[in-house]
């Protein structure tokens, strides 16, 4: 076993041992990919401020995110079709996650179902919804999360339409995964991922299996989504939701002040700064370059929480220092993932935590808490 010591080794350890279409559906963003190199590219240009002759004998990375306890200001951010990276992944997710002490988000999109994931841990979870033309259906599913005990429902609102991902028709990606004459060698060189998932017992989408027998079945995802996910929800649908799910309410995906506001007056608890990883408008701005302004916006009415592009310690240090109050993953953790299974993801959370642990010393920082900009240059 090599070693492995940052999310890079994991996402190559991933790129080798499950097939292609899988691994670029993660790996790769909308259109052009513009805003998905932006949210690395902006990421990588802040630079740190390092100070000396500080006592950082003790570091604490202890916060609350969306009024929960966590070991540090991070999350495991919702992705579809988890379980075809690994078997069974949205369970070994939020084991791993459980055992960090760190908040899980199911998405709606996932293969394991919210039953399996309640099941599979003892704690609370978060559930991810997107809205649905048939509310009778979001009815359904936020019944669902609120029997399995999740302690936060988070709104996705930034996926009215889908994006154009272009590998994803390029590359057949089929769910549930089949076996074809044109990746049949791609899937024979992969054989442990063929047995645990390509005949493996969950194989498609596990909160959605019986809606999709009565909505016609799976043409392609992204039809399947044009035709289900309705693209006429407005700020009045959280009024609506509230009145059914009286926990914690989290906006995914906001990416502008004026509309932090609009979220921050609807009275939601927290709010994401996200473009879904640039998997969705491309040529829109990366979350980091957006995330002060949001901030500054919601003027601490609201909790901030940032993703896209986080692939280390740094980068959620940078996240902290620009007022996020935490941040979540999405790509790093498919691939820890997809690279070692439950023992990959909680490498990764390692990887992590130390890299944040050891930045936050050498800028002479003690506690997340207390992280301001005073950290960059
Ligand atoms: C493969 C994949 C699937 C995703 N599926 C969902 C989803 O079902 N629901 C959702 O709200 N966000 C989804 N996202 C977006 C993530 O929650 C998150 O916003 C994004 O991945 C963060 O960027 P990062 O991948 O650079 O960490 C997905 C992301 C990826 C990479």
């Amino acid at each position: 076993m090599p070693i492995v010591n940052s999310i890079a080794d994991l996402r190559e350890l991933a790129r080798r041992r499950i097939p292609r279409a899988i691994f670029e559906y993660a790996d790769h963003g909308a259109y052009d990919e513009v805003t998905l190199q932006r949210n690395r590219r902006d990421l990588e240009a802040l630079t740190f401020r390092q100070r000396v002759m500080v006592d950082v004998s003790s570091q604490s990375m202890t916060t609350t995110l969306a009024g929960e306890q966590a070991t540090m200001p991070l999350a495991i951010g919702p992705t579809g079709l988890t379980g075809l990276f690994h078997a069974n992944g949205e369970m070994l997710g939020a084991r791993a996650a459980e055992a960090f002490g760190i908040p899980f988000c199911l998405s709606t999109m996932s293969i394991c179902s919210i039953e399996d994931v309640r099941s599979a841990i003892k704690g609370p979870f978060w559930f991810q919804l997107y809205l649905m033309r048939d509310r009778s259906f979001n009815e359904e599913l936020v019944a669902r999360a609120r029997d399995a005990q999740c302690s936060a429902l988070m709104l996705t609102v930034d996926m009215p339409i889908q994006g154009l991902r272009r590998r994803d028709p390029k590359n057949g990606l089929a769910i549930p995964p089949r076996l074809t004459l044109k990746n049949a060698l791609d899937i024979a060189s992969k054989p442990t991922w063929a047995l645990k998932v390509l005949f493996g017992k969950r194989r498609t989408f596990g909160n959605l299996e019986q809606r999709m027998k009565n909505t016609g079945g799976l043409t392609t995802l992204s039809q399947w989504i044009a035709a289900q996910f309705d693209p006429t929800v407005t700020w009045r649908e959280i009024e609506w939701l509230r009145s059914r799910w009286p926990g914690k309410l989290i906006i995914k995906g906001v990416l502008d002040a004026e509309d932090a506001r609009l979220a921050s007056a609807a009275g939601v608890d927290a709010i994401v700064v996200s473009n879904h990883g640039g998997r969705q408008l491309d040529g829109g701005p990366s979350t980091i370059f957006v995330l002060p302004e949001v901030v500054d916006a919601v003027a601490g009415r609201t909790e901030v929480l940032f993703d896209g592009g986080v692939q280390s310690g740094q980068d959620i240090l940078k996240a902290l220092a620009l007022g996020a109050r935490g941040c979540l993953i999405g790509k790093a953790f498919l691939y820890s993932l997809a690279a070692m299974g439950e023992e990959g993801v909680t490498r990764a959370l390692q990887i992590l935590r130390e890299e944040l642990r050891i930045s936050l010393a050498l800028t002479g920082t003690n506690d997340v808490r207390s992280v301001s900009r005073d950290v960059l240059r």
